[in-house]
């Protein structure tokens, strides 16, 4: 069984979808811990209310980013983590977790990359005036959400839409798209070849 470890930052409803493909058996792998960089993360709390292990590494107590990744690093050492998912982890990652897991890293982001990396994407994108937004699962690298791309999702945007309305629907289907993407990962399905992700049949 494949061991996964979730870096957090906030609300964990990324989290959440995970666990919930966990337990109704879609995903056929094991949440072994999830790390926060904030100590009073909700994700934390939703971790422990399904008796997933839960740390909070302070990167305060780090004089510098890379003792602070060795810390986290332990800890996924710790627990033989296999695969780790970025689920709105606010850090940017240092070379040493990203030397430790290769093409091992995935993350969420709301928006269709390469459009709009960085923070606060789907106000980036509302405010640019796309009539197209969504969200994007990715292996992460040294380029800032710029990892090869493995599954995408379309939303519209509507003439009533805030940033708000915008930013829920594309929620909805990250929920739906990170789940996949991980049941591709833990099935051995992803093959990456240069910037392209291809999928084993
Ligand atoms: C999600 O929308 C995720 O795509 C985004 O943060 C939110 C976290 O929500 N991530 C990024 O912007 C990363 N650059 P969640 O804590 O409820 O999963």
């Amino acid at each position: 069984m494949i061991r996964i470890a979730v870096l957090v930052s906030g609300r964990g409803s990324n989290l959440q979808a995970i666990i919930n493909s966990i337990e109704n058996k879609y995903l056929k792998a094991q949440i072994s811990i999830v790390i926060s960089d904030i100590s009073d993360a909700y994700a934390l709390e939703r971790a422990r209310a399904h008796g997933i292990k839960a740390v909070h590494v302070d990167p305060g107590k780090f004089a510098s980013k890379e003792l602070y990744e060795i810390e986290v690093l332990k800890n996924l050492n710790s627990e033989n983590i296999d695969l780790v998912l970025l689920a709105g982890y606010m850090k940017i990652l240092g070379k040493t977790l990203l030397t430790a897991y290769k093409d091992r890293i995935l993350n969420i982001h709301p928006a269709l990359l390469p459009a709009f990396p960085g923070l606060h994407a789907q106000e980036q994108a509302f405010r640019h005036g796309v009539k197209v937004s969504g969200c994007t699962v990715h292996f992460v690298d040294e380029e800032l959400d710029g990892g090869p791309i493995i599954l995408q999702k379309c939303v519209e945007v509507t003439d009533d839409d805030t940033v708000q309305t915008l930013a829920d629907r594309i929620l909805e289907q990250e929920h739906k798209i990170y789940p996949e993407a991980v049941k591709l990962f833990v099935e051995n399905k992803l093959i990456i070849e240069g910037r392209k992700v291809k999928f084993k049949t």
